[in-house]
């Protein structure tokens, strides 16, 4: 019987993972399933146990499970501990070992698949919630000259600054409100709010896309209002759809040991 993945949230129906891992499989030649798990919202923990018991091998947790997902596992990577949320769950006997590649998958993105090195870089993180906790220590690595957390509560982004200082190196590293963000401006920029998934805007100033400007949005498939908005201002504009892939690609080669090529696999799922 080949080794068992799946991956579990609420909803799940429109999850690409079981695509994309098959996509990896085949290229690797590596013989996997992969299946689809909706966990009610009280029952994330005893759907991951009748999996487990059934002798699935590891998963992949998406909303809104990511918080419960880290304290479910015995042990934790040090990206997964800073982040507070595991994306990538790996069972071995009664140790359930849990990662976050939720950053690396987004550095991989701009740094490879976009070209944009962060060296050097002034850098805006909008949000301050479990999504941009979860790429803050990676970005941190990417050693930007600047980079400012905003958000719509100023004193979320705050906490998370003053949480990440000890890992700053040589980074400028601010928080604000979205008010505070008049008269400055980004070389890249970042939205790790929610808000693209309801259609909403955010209160950010035009002005704040330099020339040259990348903008990113960690929501993908949909053209949000944060897109647009950097597409009016000059930027190019790009949705988390890149992130997704290399997030998947990092947690197969947790399960299997081999990274999958990523290219030919996002240009399909852009084309789907
Ligand atoms: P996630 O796990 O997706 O990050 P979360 O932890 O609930 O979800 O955080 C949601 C983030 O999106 C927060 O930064 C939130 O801002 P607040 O801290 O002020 O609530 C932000 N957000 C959601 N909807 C927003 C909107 N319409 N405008 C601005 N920010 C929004």
């Amino acid at each position: 019987m080949p080794d068992r993945y799946a991956v579990i949230g609420h909803p799940v129906t429109h999850s690409q993972s079981p695509w994309i891992h098959a996509q990896f499989a085949r290229a690797t030649g590596q013989d996997i399933e992969y299946l689809r798990l909706e966990a009610p919202l009280d029952g994330f923990e005893r759907t991951l146990d009748t999996f487990r018991a059934a002798g699935g091998k590891g998963a992949n947790v998406t909303l809104p499970f990511k918080e419960a997902a880290s304290r479910y596992c015995s042990a934790l990577s040090a990206r997964a501990h800073a982040a507070r949320s595991v994306n990538t769950l790996k069972f071995d006997g009664a140790t359930c070992y849990g990662d976050n590649t939720d950053g690396a998958g987004l550095l991989r993105d701009l740094t490879v698949n976009l070209g944009r090195a962060l060296t050097a870089q002034c850098v805006l993180l909008l949000g301050a919630g479990g999504a941009a906790r979860g790429v803050l220590a990676p970005l941190l690595e990417a050693l930007p000259q600047r980079l400012v957390i905003a958000n719509r509560t100023p004193s979320k982004a705050q906490a998370l600054a003053t949480e990440f200082a000890p890992m700053r190196g040589g980074t400028r590293l601010e928080a604000c409100g979205f008010e505070a963000l008049a008269g400055e401006s980004f070389d890249v920029l970042i939205n790790a709010t929610s808000a693209g998934l309801s259609g909403g805007a955010l209160a950010v100033p035009a002005a704040v896309f330099r020339r040259g400007a990348l903008a990113y949005d960690m929501v993908y498939g949909r053209d949000t209002p944060f897109l647009a908005l950097a597409r009016a201002s000059g930027a190019t504009a790009y949705d988390g759809l890149g992130m997704l892939v290399e997030q998947a690609a990092e947690s197969f080669r947790l399960w299997r040991g081999v990274r999958p090529e990523t290219a030919s696999v996002l240009a399909a799922l852009r084309s789907r």
